[in-house]
């Protein structure tokens, strides 16, 4: 069965966005593949969050994971610090990393731009962590957007030249995991292509009922069709899109329909897609908060996690350093 492995970054609630574009599909694959998922919390030390906010912040995403159907029983879902191996296995591969390739990756390049005043090597580094984590689980697929794909490609880079400098066959060459036709980009509602975190536009899981009723009531529209099926402006489309995801193929017939006769009312539109949003979401957002407050639940699954991923981790490791030539006296 093929391995596949999956770091979730630790900042910030989950948007509809990250639900229909991956979560969904990883509640589907962890039932189809040896399915790794870890809360990657060294890697969020690059920004230097605040020692109160570390916790609450790997806390909130495992809730929110957990809550959207990732199960324990099912996938290795752990913490990153909880392996020191990948700690360890990090140091050795930063040995045969080198800066001039790490300096040209353009995450790094556009974080010099973004904050010049931190440019730490973590941060220089951070390919190679991310390496690490696929490759101690001698992962095979790895499911990231296209934001990841030169990190993915630095990672079969690392794996390649390890392999090929001591002439075995340690790391299998991750490839990225593709969902196809499966995976819905969800457009944001201010009429631009993307709903993101850093583009401000989100609608998060956690959101209450109120806040999701205003911000879609808020979606950018336009003046309405005047031919009969005419073609949809994007901020329509999206509007569409959105109601693809969470309502009943009736409901965005009866809307289509309405467009293309010209009779749309887009507040009508934006009242059923916010009652479809909510009655998507509150389940989910119960769930959360229960799951949130639950510590021995929590302290149970990422016990158990961190034991499967140690177990697998630190096998490459010990296979690592023999390699490479460590010997015990
Ligand atoms: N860099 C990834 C992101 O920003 C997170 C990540 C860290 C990751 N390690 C990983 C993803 C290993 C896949 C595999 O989204």
């Amino acid at each position: 069965m093929e391995t596949v492995v999956s770091g979730i970054r630790s900042t910030g609630h989950l948007h509809l966005g990250n639900y229909f574009g991956a979560i969904k599909n990883f509640v589907k694959m962890q039932h189809e593949s040896n399915c790794y998922f870890f809360i990657a919390d060294w890697h969020s030390l690059t920004t230097h969050p605040h020692p109160d906010d570390l916790h609450n912040n790997v806390k909130k995403v495992l809730s929110e994971y957990l809550a959207c159907g990732i199960d324990p029983d099912v996938a290795t879902i752990y913490v990153q610090s909880d392996i020191p191996e990948i700690a360890e296995l990090y140091l050795l591969m930063n040995m045969n990393a080198y800066v001039g390739e790490l300096e040209r990756t353009t995450s790094f390049k556009d974080k010099i731009r973004k904050h010049p005043d931190n440019i730490n090597a973590g941060l220089l580094s951070y390919p190679v962590l991310m390496a690490v984590d696929i490759l101690i689980q001698k992962a095979n697929k790895v499911p990231v957007g296209k934001d990841q794909d030169q990190n993915l490609e630095m990672a079969r880079k690392f794996a390649k030249r390890f392999n090929n400098i001591y002439d075995v066959n340690l790391f299998p060459i991750p490839e990225a995991y593709g969902f196809k036709g499966e995976m819905v980009k969800i457009p944001g509602l201010d009429g631009s292509g993307k709903m993101g975190k850093s583009e401000g536009n989100g609608i998060y899981l956690f959101d209450e009922p109120k806040e999701i009723q205003k911000k879609v009531m808020r979606a950018v529209t336009d003046s309405g069709p005047t031919q009969m099926n005419q073609k949809m402006p994007e901020s329509i489309n999206n509007l569409f899109t959105l109601l693809d995801a969470v309502s009943t193929p009736d409901t965005v017939e009866y809307f289509k329909e309405k467009y293309n006769s010209c009779e749309i009312r887009y507040g009508d539109l934006k009242k059923q897609l916010a009652e479809d949003i909510i009655n998507f979401t509150t389940p989910i957002r119960k769930r959360i908060i229960e799951i949130n407050s639950n510590d021995e639940f929590l302290r149970r699954t990422v016990k158990i996690g961190a034991e499967k991923a140690r177990e697998n981790a630190s096998k490459t490791l010990k296979e690592a350093r023999k390699i490479i030539g460590f010997k015990s006296f």
